[in-house]
Formats: C-alpha cells, structure tokens, sequence
C-alpha cells in the first residue's frame, strides 16, 4: 500500500458564496491543507462559478495554498489575469489546451506551481509524459462541472497507475482526486495511491459544520491507517 501522506483540499464550490470569506476561514482554522477554487468557463464544462477577482478577495482569509483548477478552454490565454489572483497551484485540463507543454511551461516561468487534470474519458497515458514538469496530476472522479456528483470508483485504476508512474520515476508529483469525496471514497482513493483529495460538499455540508466534517474524513483516514499531513 502506498504510504504518502494524505492532504485534503475543501472545494469552496459547495461553500456560501454569500459568507465567502468566513468559509475560506473555517476551512483554514479546521485544518483543511489548501483550498481549491473551481474556475468554470461555460465553455470547457457547461457551468460558470468565478472567475480570479473572487479569488483574489479571500486571499486574505487563509495562509493555505490556494488550489485553482482552470475548468477554462485554452487557460494560456487568462494567464495574467489568474496569476495576480493569489493563487499558488494552477490545475490546467489536457483535454482543454491545444498545447499542454507550453502552457506547464508559461505557468512555471511565472514561478507558480502546475497541476495536469483528466476528465474521465481522458486516459492516465495523457498525464504521463508531462509528469516530470508538474507539482500534482488530477484524476477527475466526476465529470467536471458540478459539485455533489457520485464518486466514479472506475476512476481508481488511472490513480493506481499514475501512483505507480510517479513512485518509479522517484518524482516529487502530488496525485489529487477531485469528485464525490466522503468518508468512504476518501479511503478508497488513498488506498489507490491520491494523496490530496478534494471534498466540496461532504465538507460545507449545510447540517454540518465544517470543523466536523473535516474531521470525519481525517478520522475516516486514520482509522484506515493512512497517515494524515501535518498542516505546514
Ligand atoms: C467539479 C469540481 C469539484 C467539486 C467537487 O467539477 O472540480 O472540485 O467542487 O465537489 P464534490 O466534492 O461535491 O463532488
Ligand atoms: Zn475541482
């Protein structure tokens, strides 16, 4: 079984966009890793949420890094506009970029850490020869564009091969899962190798709060013997 230690990334998706600023908070003092951000284009994925403004006005509320996953057609041409957002790690799409290297390549010569994600159609094979140039790999659970969707455990045998692709080549690379995380798939997908997984509703859950809920998927972890990160 792999043993990388686990790191949770609530999805400010499922939050009150209203109280925006004391989610974020909430999820910071809870003990959350980083927070992510779903950009969505209406375009790449049939849904809009926010764009880098939003981001950029509850920089203040969390010390974490801030997770953007670009949900967005051809992301190069945003660059700028995301890159004074306050975020930390880009999460660009394969299947939305005309050229995935090049892109990797602008968000590294701004000095910002990359992701690479795959919707469920796309294969692992995809990420693959990229893996040397990014901080994290992204195996979509659901199909991106909403939250509260099922977990899609298919998904699980791309994660193990990525797993095994980053274990081999020794590589310093994070494997996120994002889509349908609770308690139960949480384990599932650590026990797959992902070791950040992101978790929109079971977290802002609106009957519960998000201290305990963060704390249900740790203990849910723990209890299955995956090491919890410590929050740098
Ligand atoms: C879906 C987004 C997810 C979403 C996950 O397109 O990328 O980050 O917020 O939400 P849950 O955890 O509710 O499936
Ligand atoms: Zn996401």
């Amino acid at each position: 079984m792999a043993s990388h230690p686990v790191r949770i990334a609530p999805s400010v998706l499922a939050a009150n966009f209203g109280r925006l600023t004391d989610d974020v908070a909430a999820a910071d003092a809870a003990g959350a890793h980083y927070l992510h951000f779903d950009v969505m284009d209406g375009h790449f994925v049939p849904n809009l949420s926010f764009g880098p403004a939003v981001i950029r006005s509850v920089r203040s509320a969390s010390a974490r890094p801030f997770d953007v996953h670009l949900m967005v057609t051809e992301p190069v041409r945003h660059l700028d506009l995301f890159l004074t957002s306050g975020g930390d790690l880009f999460t660009i799409h394969a299947e939305a970029c005309a050229d995935v290297g090049k892109t990797v390549e602008a968000l590294r010569s701004a000095k910002k850490r990359v992701g690479l994600a795959i919707k469920p159609g796309t294969p692992a094979a995809t990420i693959v020869p990229h893996l040397p140039r990014l901080d994290l790999a992204l195996v979509m659970t659901v199909e991106p564009g909403w939250g509260g969707q099922a977990f899609m455990p298919e998904m699980l045998e791309k994660v193990r091969l990525l797993r095994r692709a980053i274990d081999e080549a020794g590589l310093d690379v994070r494997l996120q899962v994002d889509g349908g995380i609770n308690a139960d798939t949480a384990v599932a997908a650590a026990a797959a190798g992902a070791d950040v997984l992101v978790a929109g509703s079971s977290v802002f859950a609106p009957c519960q709060e998000v201290a305990a809920a963060l704390g249900s998927l740790r203990q849910a972890l723990m209890q299955a013997g995956f090491a919890v990160a410590p929050v740098a």
